[in-house]
């Protein structure tokens, strides 16, 4: 069975550029409101531990545009998972019972991986602090659509990891994209992706220059900051101050190309990992990149659930 639990479950450049191809497809059709029904009969389900405005509505859409269905839980409204309640797998064989595939953002990466045991139907991460696999192939059919030669751009990432930063790794590894991270000298990626990544051949490199990761670069992405979040007032205060030099702004932009794509997959605060001229800027594709989701994770429940049009 197929799953979606990082962007390493894409299996080889070939399956990731049919997705691209497919979910460009499927935009267009919408764009023309052709109807696409591939998913006639198909039940997707939601299992939603945490807060969404993009992942699960854009799911719920592309399904119902598809001919789907989908059946939403969200942790409030469920009984209580965990060894002292009801046990996730137990939670996990029943739902998978009621539908055709299960997009999931849980509280942890483990519990992720514990559900698709369990669930004995495809299993998709909607994102956890591993992964978050629907986002990043987004990001890249954004830089697809874009660039005559998306798969030779120079890739920066800069600021916090995050899921997005380490599926990068994967996108970096399938398609030869050349990825420099900058990130803060107390931050580290996901070790088993960064070593999946180089021990596939990935031209990544991995510092703390955010200029030096910027320069030259046909794509620049960022995701939201999460420790200062966390933090109290003075904490929080010396957290943003130490972060500051991996802000995405004018400034830094200027060591870019001139025809870099600036991406974030939202939500953003700005005036932390991104100011508001930056992510209003021309070369902003903030907004296009959150409405790709839709397309893309179309492509990829079709895959998962092995139907074409
Ligand atoms: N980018 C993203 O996954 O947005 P949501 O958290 O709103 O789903």
């Amino acid at each position: 069975m197929q799953y979606l639990r990082t962007t390493f479950d894409i299996p080889d450049r070939a399956t990731l550029e049919g997705l691209l191809h497919r979910a460009q497809h499927l935009k267009r059709r919408r764009a023309e409101r052709r109807l696409t029904p591939t998913l006639s009969g198909r039940v997707v389900g939601m299992l939603f531990e945490k807060a969404s405005t993009r992942t699960r509505p854009s799911i719920e859409a592309g399904v119902a545009l598809l001919g789907g269905a989908t059946v939403v839980l969200h942790a409030r409204d469920a009984h209580a998972l965990g060894e002292e309640h009801e046990p996730l797998r137990d939670a996990a064989r029943v739902l998978g019972s009621y539908v055709d595939a299960l997009v999931a953002r849980m509280r942890s990466h483990q519990d992720l991986e514990e559900l698709a045991r369990h669930a004995r139907v495809p299993v998709v991460n909607g994102q956890s602090e591993i992964d978050h696999p629907c986002q990043v192939i987004t990001d890249l059919f954004t830089v697809f659509e874009r660039k005559e030669r998306p798969f030779e751009v120079r890739w920066a990432y800069v600021g916090e990891p995050s899921g997005t930063a380490n599926g990068l790794l994967a996108v970096a590894a399938l398609t030869g994209i050349e990825l420099a991270l900058a990130l803060p000298e107390d931050a580290r990626l996901d070790a088993q992706a960064l070593a999946r990544a180089k021990s596939a051949g990935a031209r990544v490199s991995v510092g703390h220059d955010p200029v030096a990761a910027v320069r030259g670069a046909g794509v620049v992405s960022t995701d939201s900051w999460s420790t200062p979040a966390a933090l109290e007032p003075p904490a929080r205060a010396a957290r943003l101050a130490a972060l500051a030099r991996y802000q995405v702004n004018d400034a830094l932009l200027s060591h870019a190309a001139d025809d870099a794509l600036v991406l974030h997959p939202l939500p953003a605060r700005r005036g932390q990992e991104i100011t508001d001229d930056a992510l209003e800027g021309m070369r902003s594709v903030a907004f296009q990149q959150a409405g790709n989701r839709l397309c893309v994770q179309q492509a990829l429940l079709e895959w998962l659930l092995g139907v074409s049009g």
